[in-house]
């Protein structure tokens, strides 16, 4: 019996301590942001979601999957560079002046270099004879 009663007391204490508890009284501190918020990503495409993504997407995705695009990086000019060698060996279409600064300028906006990511390209006069070349 006396052993229930201890129980009590104690269910008694813990419930006094739970209803004392105060309201949070203090607005919530949500801590600034420090840097501008990521763009949400197409799920479809795995493109950031702002500018002209869905100029990419539409020109961009025909032939192979978005994700040679977003693993890639680069400057405005690399970029460009990617986009005369498509055209030149992989049949990319030409694209109007401001369509395609309108690209470069996500590109490279979205998917500037990173010290992470793969170095540029070494640039062709460097570079040794290419024995299977039908060009030399
Ligand atoms: C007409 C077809 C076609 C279209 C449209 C196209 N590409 Fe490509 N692209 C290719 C082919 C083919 C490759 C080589 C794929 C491979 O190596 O497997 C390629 C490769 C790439 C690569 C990888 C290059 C590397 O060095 O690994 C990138 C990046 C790329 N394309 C970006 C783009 C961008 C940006 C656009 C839109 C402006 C685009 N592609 C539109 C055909 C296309």
């Amino acid at each position: 019996m006396r052993h229930v009663a201890a129980m009590a007391a104690v269910a008694a204490v813990l419930l006094a301590a739970c209803s004392k508890q105060e309201p949070a009284t203090e607005p919530l501190v949500v801590p600034e942001p420090t840097a501008a918020a990521e763009p949400a990503l197409d799920p479809v495409t795995g493109f950031k979601m702002t500018g002209d993504w869905e100029l990419v997407r539409g020109n961009c995705t025909a032939c192979h999957s978005a994700k040679l695009i977003t693993q890639q990086r680069g400057t405005a000019q690399q970029w460009l560079t990617m986009i005369r060698w498509m055209q030149k060996k992989q049949n990319l279409w030409v694209f109007d002046p401001e369509t395609e600064s309108r690209i470069i300028t996500y590109l490279a906006d979205n998917y500037p270099p990173s010290d992470a990511q793969r170095r540029a390209a070494i640039p062709p006069d460097l570079m040794p004879p290419n024995p299977y070349s039908s060009e030399n």
